[in-house]
């Protein structure tokens, strides 16, 4: 049995299905069990039943947004109940400065909810994802609402971003592994590409001519506050491109030597999530 944190989410609910397709039993942890929809034999959990989901666990995931302020306590009654292993996710920039760290700005606290896990004294495995390719559906689906041209900043910044589909086979790779027991895995996409170039590949995958077209930092941020986005976080978003502008991206092979198998390309994710954009 495998106890999953942040089920729901966009890591959470692609780990639940490769856990399943290996044939391993799932209990997910959720705020709303009666709307989470699990697969079939998956056991909906309210954090409140977290004491009594714990039994019997052969591996926790700790999810950072889900657990953050109650990490501690997550551990600890993992280690009572005799967890003997935490898979935790953070990212890849963990260990930069804090405040290098945009999404600091909207609450996420990665780095001390993996330092938790790592001093929990409990057998542990970190994975360190670089940028999700879903944040494009966050950036772009409003603007690709009214025309097939995408305004932005710093077209020329480039990640090597990762399908979540990756993300969680390496969780779940953890979960089921002890071979990879006290490692740091920083994971990413199988190529660096820049803003600019992730657009027409979007395009490609949904059937319209979509072009990226730079505007000024300044103007950009304005529009992203007008927008709702938090001050802070889009100042240190800007602050990241502008630092990160003329650094090439970092590209891990971590996903084809544990996987065996290639990272799965942006264009793949593109195709996946073709119907998004609607
Ligand atoms: N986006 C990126 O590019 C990126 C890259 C690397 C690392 N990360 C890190 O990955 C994490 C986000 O992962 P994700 O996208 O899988 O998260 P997510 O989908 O936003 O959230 C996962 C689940 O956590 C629960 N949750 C959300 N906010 C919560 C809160 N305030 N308190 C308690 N539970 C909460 C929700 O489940 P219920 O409502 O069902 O309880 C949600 O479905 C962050 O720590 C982020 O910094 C992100």
């Amino acid at each position: 049995m495998y106890l999953v944190t942040g089920a729901t989410g966009i890591i959470g609910r692609p780990l639940i299905e490769a856990l399943l397709s290996e044939g391993a039993e799932v209990r997910a942890v959720t705020r709303d069990p009666a709307t989470a929809a699990f697969p079939a034999g998956v056991e909906a959990v309210a954090p409140e039943s977290i004491r009594s989901a714990l039994r019997g666990v052969r591996g926790l995931f700790v999810h950072p947004r889900a657990a953050k302020d109650d990490t501690d306590k997550l551990v600890q009654l993992a280690a009572e109940a005799g967890v003997p292993k935490l898979v935790v996710m953070s990212a890849i920039n963990v260990d930069d400065p804090l405040d290098h760290q945009p999404s600091r700005r909207n609450g996420d606290r990665n780095a001390e909810v993996e330092r938790a896990v790592i001093d929990s004294g409990l057998p542990w495995i970190a994975v360190r994802p670089s940028s999700f390719a879903m944040n494009t559906l966050a950036m772009w689906r409003g603007q690709l609402a009214f025309g097939d041209t995408v305004r932005g900043p710093y077209g020329g910044f480039t990640e090597a971003v990762i399908h979540e589909r990756d993300v969680a086979d390496m969780i779940a790779r953890a979960l089921l592994d002890d071979s990879l027991l006290g490692r740091k895995i920083a994971i990413t996409g199988p190529e660096p590409l820049s803003l600019e170039a992730m657009v027409p590949i979007i395009g490609e995958a949904i059937g319209r001519p979509l072009r990226f077209q730079e505007v000024p930092a300044e103007l950009a941020a304005q529009g992203m506050i007008r927008n709702g986005l938090d001050e802070g976080f889009v100042q240190a978003l800007m602050a990241r491109y502008r630092r990160e502008l003329d650094q090439p991206a970092t590209v891990t092979t971590e996903i084809e030597t544990i996987l065996g198998r290639p990272a799965r390309p942006f264009a793949t994710w593109a195709a996946d999530h073709a119907g998004a954009w609607a």
